[in-house]
Parts: C-alpha cells; sequence; structure tokens
C-alpha cells in the first residue's frame, strides 16, 4: 500500500518505517546466526536499532566516521542506544571503515553488514569492502548489503535519483554513483569469494510530496534551486523514495 506524505513533521516517521521493513529482511536473511555482526557506516543507528531489536542473540560492532555532514551523529546514535537499552549489545567505533576492518581477525565475524553504505563508495572501494568482508566473517557467515536502487521506475522515482546525484543539485555529489547497480554488486560479491548469492527488492511505497517533499530535500542537503525548478512537479507528484535492494552472500 502506497503511503503518500505532504506533512513534513511526517516525514522522519515515514522514514523510519523503511528502515523497520528493511530489518525484517534482514534478520529473515541473517536468521539464527550467532556471534558478532559488524556495521559498516552505521549513521545514526537507522538500521542499527531494529535490527539489534529482532536479532537478541547477536553482538554489534558498528562502526562510522562520524565526519563531515555526520559529525553530529555519535550523539544521536548513543541516545537512541541507550533508550532501546542496546549499549550493553552495541558497540560503536569511530574509524574509517577499511582501517577498522584491516585490524580486525580473520574468520571472526558471523557477519558484515550496510545500509546506505554502498552510495557512499566508487567501484574500486565496492571491491575492496567486499573482499575485507569476505576475509573477515568466518565460514558460514553471511554479508548484506542494502541501498536504494539507481534504477528507477518511474519520474518521482527519477527525480529522487537526479536530486542526490547531480553536482547541479546537491551539496554533497556523490563519489561515482547514487547507488551501485544491482549486477555489478553480485559480480563483485562473486570474485570476493561468496557464494548462495540472493537480491531482494523491497518496494518503499513512499511518497514525499508538497511541503514534505521541501524539508525532505533539505535533509538531503539538496539546494533550494531544485525545489524553485520542480516546484511545481513536486506539489502535485512528489518525489518517490527509490526500491531497496538487498544483496546478500554466504561464506563456504
Ligand atoms: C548515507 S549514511 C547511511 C547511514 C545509515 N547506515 C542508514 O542506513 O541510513 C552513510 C554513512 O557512512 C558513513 N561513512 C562514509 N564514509 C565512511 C568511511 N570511509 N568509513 C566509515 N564510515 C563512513 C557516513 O559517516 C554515514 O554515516
Amino acid at each position: 500500500m502506497t503511503e503518500v506524505i505532504d506533512d513534513p513533521r511526517e516525514v522522519e516517521q515515514a522514514y523510519a518505517r523503511q528502515y523497520e521493513n528493511l530489518s525484517r529482511e534482514f534478520s529473515r536473511v541473517i536468521q539464527s546466526k550467532r556471534g558478532i555482526l559488524a556495521e559498516i557506516g552505521c549513521g545514526k543507528g537507522q538500521l542499527t536499532i531494529p535490527v539489534a531489536r529482532l536479532l537478541p542473540h547477536c553482538r554489534f560492532r558498528v562502526v562510522d566516521t562520524f565526519a563531515g555532514a555526520y559529525t553530529g551523529t555519535p550523539r544521536l546514535l548513543n541516545k537512541a542506544l541507550l533508550q532501546a537499552r542496546l549499549r550493553n549489545r552495541v558497540k560503536v567505533y569511530k574509524a574509517d571503515y577499511l582501517a577498522w576492518l584491516w585490524d580486525q581477525y580473520s574468520d571472526s565475524y558471523a557477519g558484515v553488514v550496510s545500509s546506505e553504505f554502498l552510495p557512499e563508495i566508487d567501484s574500486y572501494e565496492l571491491s575492496v569492502l567486499l573482499s575485507e568482508c569476505y576475509r573477515v566473517v568466518r565460514p558460514g557467515g553471511i554479508t548484506v548489503h542494502s541501498f536504494l536502487s539507481p534504477i528507477a521506475r518511474n519520474r518521482r522515482q527519477k527525480l529522487m535519483i537526479e536530486a542526490d546525484s547531480n553536482p547541479k543539485w546537491t551539496k554533497t555529489p556523490p563519489k561515482e554513483w547514487f547507488s551501485p547497480k544491482p549486477a555489478l554488486v553480485l559480480s563483485e560479491l562473486r570474485r570476493a569469494g561468496f557464494r548462495d548469492l540472493h537480491v531482494e527488492k523491497m518496494k518503499s511505497n513512499l511518497i514525499i510530496r508538497s511541503d514534505a517533499s521541501r524539508s525532505f530535500l533539505h535533509s538531503w542537503d539538496v539546494r533550494t534551486t531544485f525545489w524553485k525548478t520542480h516546484q511545481v512537479e513536486l506539489a502535485s507528484e512528489g518525489l518517490e523514495v527509490p526500491d531497496w535492494s538487498i544483496i546478500s552472500g554466504l561464506k563456504p
């Protein structure tokens, strides 16, 4: 069922529901694995918290640089972990993901996961990241990565991808892509050694319109010129969050 948000005050809750849905998918894929899960680029814990709630037998080590636009996030993350009573199961590391991974023992993790982290890196880094995931995960362990698909299904999704990736509009242009194509992630997982690869698609079914789209774009660091240029369309049709891709692989 599609949800249409016009009121800026409802955007945060609606977006949190996306992560609730995503976390159910993660916990289904991770199933009953026990041990330690690492999360790369945890941010405010948007995925960490709902996933940790659904996987009570797992401990988490979550890493983020918390740099640039994200400097305020550790405070928000720690507050959210405290409220969710997860401080004892989730350990937060402030570090660059690669330096941190290099410090981890081989075959030591039940899994390595990420959400909306692959959009932050480029194709070279993707290949290095997945090789490191393979190294630190124990045999039988898993890696799972979710991100918003770069392939728009309609004009509203196309507009959202354009706003977030074209340097004309966004103040924080991506290194290479809005997000990698699922086929590339699959081939890189295979090259790294992962098997039993799966791609799940999850429709966001979330349309953000009129004033809500304006505040949403602001929170995504999109220049006001984008809003001004597309005002009529944003008021009537709005933006749509692209479909989620959730890609996983097992270490044999
Ligand atoms: C788009 S946010 C995703 C946050 C959260 N996981 C989510 O699903 O919404 C990307 C996160 O990656 C982090 N990040 C970017 N480059 C990084 C790096 N080199 N090492 C560790 N974290 C990094 C950012 O600080 C940010 O919190």
